[in-house]
């Protein structure tokens, strides 16, 4: 698309040749003969850049620039600079002129200079895009009383280097909050070092989290940096810390004491500076009672500990949270928003949810998928919202059959597609078996076995 340009300045000699050059080029160019001209246009329909001389009768360039600031903060503005007004060009590109250009104009200092200019916009848009594609999927959704205590308590927690231990059920979004204390924290342009301490088998936990010299132990060909020393100076997120063993916890331990780690086989101490960010979603005060976690590390975890609570205690943040999937969706898939009915939302604000917010998210993904229509009604969600998870009293007749399960792999995902499928056309043919049967292509005898293998029956289609 050709990038459009103003050129404001009073002597239309200079608007001529600068309109020469630049449309020779392919730019789309528009001219103003006076600064308010000139703001009126940008105001109407923002160009891509303005390129105005600095010194015009009524407004001044200066002026001028300090008002298009105002109506546009990121518009690039290239100052054409006269003889004698050099000084007061440099002060426009210190009020955030991209740059200037002295008289007279040279043809190609003038492309390369607006070249330069739309390049760095440019640049700074994918930036800004890319950091709100960021923002939006680490987003803390809700409004619920629940969440807003969570938000105090990282507001108040974020700024200090205090160690926070976060509790809560699974899926209740404890990484999105150390990921929010973290981003509030004075360490937010360190790093994030995220360790998730039960997915990583026990013998290489140790060398994981302090690293390693290299031979230090058979198959240790490389030195391996640890995660404590990665994250110096930085912050660490300690996740799942209650399935650590024995002999982990007494390391960790020993970092958080004194600072500093070993790594294996090696004899030197290394100081490190790093806050930690812990979570679980065990009852560790049961696990210390049960001999499996060391109460010395649990007070050094908990100095400040935050539980979040489950989306079953915080009911009013589910139709946010739905549209805010939904909307993350729609972006990474490129579809179009899909809208969900005030009685679907109604119907998922009963629902039980006991895999939480992430039971939640994973649903509306399916929902998006499974439904080809762009309104997503309570019809839709009764084969979706997962059986258990149900509100206790269903709706118009939404009965829970074995096979409504969510599905987490293809084959139920394919099998869950096809139930809801067969329900459809068998409801068109006024649950005719044999027609229905002709219709969609199959046996008889296979459809019969499906109905049964997926219980359906017409009184459990209410
Ligand atoms: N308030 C919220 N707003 C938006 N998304 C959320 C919110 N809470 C959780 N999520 C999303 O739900 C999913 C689960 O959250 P998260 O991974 O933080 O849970 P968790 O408590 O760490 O679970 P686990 O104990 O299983 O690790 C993630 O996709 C997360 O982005
Ligand atoms: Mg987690």
């Amino acid at each position: 698309m050709k990038a459009r340009i103003l050129v404001i300045d009073d002597e239309a000699e200079i608007r001529r040749s600068v309109r020469m050059i630049l449309e020779y080029e392919g730019y789309d160019v528009q001219e103003a003969s006076s600064g308010p001209e000139g703001l009126a246009l940008i105001e109407r329909e923002p160009p891509d850049l303005v390129f105005m001389d600095i010194r015009m009768p009524g407004l001044d360039g200066l002026e001028a620039l300090q008002k298009i600031r105002q109506i546009n903060e990121a518009l690039p503005v290239v100052i054409i600079s006269g003889h004698g007004t050099v000084a007061t060009a440099v002060e426009a590109t210190k009020l955030g002129a991209f740059d200037f250009i002295e008289k007279p104009l040279a043809s190609e200092r003038v492309l390369v200079t607006i070249r330069n200019a739309l390049d760095s916009t440019r640049l700074q848009d994918e930036n800004r895009t890319l950091k709100r594609a960021v923002e939006a999927r680490y987003q803390m959704v809700g409004e619920s009383p629940g969440l807003r205590q969570i938000w105090d308590s990282i507001k108040r927690a974020a700024p200090t280097n205090a160690t926070v231990l976060l509790l809560g059920e699974s899926g209740v979004g404890k990484e999105l909050v150390a990921r929010s204390i973290y981003r509030n924290s004075l360490r937010s342009r360190e790093r994030f070092v995220q360790v998730n301490c039960a997915a990583i088998p026990e013998e290489l936990i140790e060398s994981e989290l302090f690293g390693h010299e290299k031979g230090s132990f058979t198959g240790a060909t490389e030195k391996q940096v640890g995660k404590f020393e990665q994250a110096d100076h930085g912050t660490i997120f300690l996740d799942e810390v209650g399935d650590m063993s024995a002999k982990t916890q007494a390391k960790v331990l020993r970092v958080l004491q004194e600072g500093e780690v070993e790594r294996i086989g090696s004899a030197r101490t290394i100081k490190v500076d790093v806050r930690v960010i812990a979570a679980t979603n065990k009852d560790l005060e049961a696990e210390i009672e049960k001999g499996n976690f060391r109460e010395d590390l649990y007070f050094r975890l908990s100095v400040i500990p935050i539980k979040v609570p489950p989306l079953r205690e915080r009911r009013e943040d589910i139709p946010a949270l739905v549209r805010h999937f939904a909307d993350l969706f729609g972006r990474d898939n490129n579809r179009r928003p899909q809208r969900f009915t005030a009685a679907a939302l109604e119907f998922m604000q009963k629902a039980r949810w006991k895999g939480n917010v992430r039971e939640l998210r994973n649903t509306v993904e399916r929902l998006l998928i499974m439904t080809p229509g762009d309104v997503i009604d309570v019809d839709d969600l009764r084969d979706v919202v997962r059986a258990d998870s149900r509100p206790a009293a269903a709706p118009e007749g939404a009965t829970a059959a074995p096979n409504h399960l969510s599905p987490n792999t293809l084959r139920e995902f394919k099998e869950s597609a096809e139930r809801k499928f067969l329900v459809e056309k068998l409801r068109e043919n006024a649950w005719n078996i044999s027609k229905t049967a002709e219709v969609i292509g199959t046996p008889r005898s296979n459809l019969y076995k499906k109905l049964e293998q997926y219980a359906i029956t017409q009184e459990s289609d209410g």
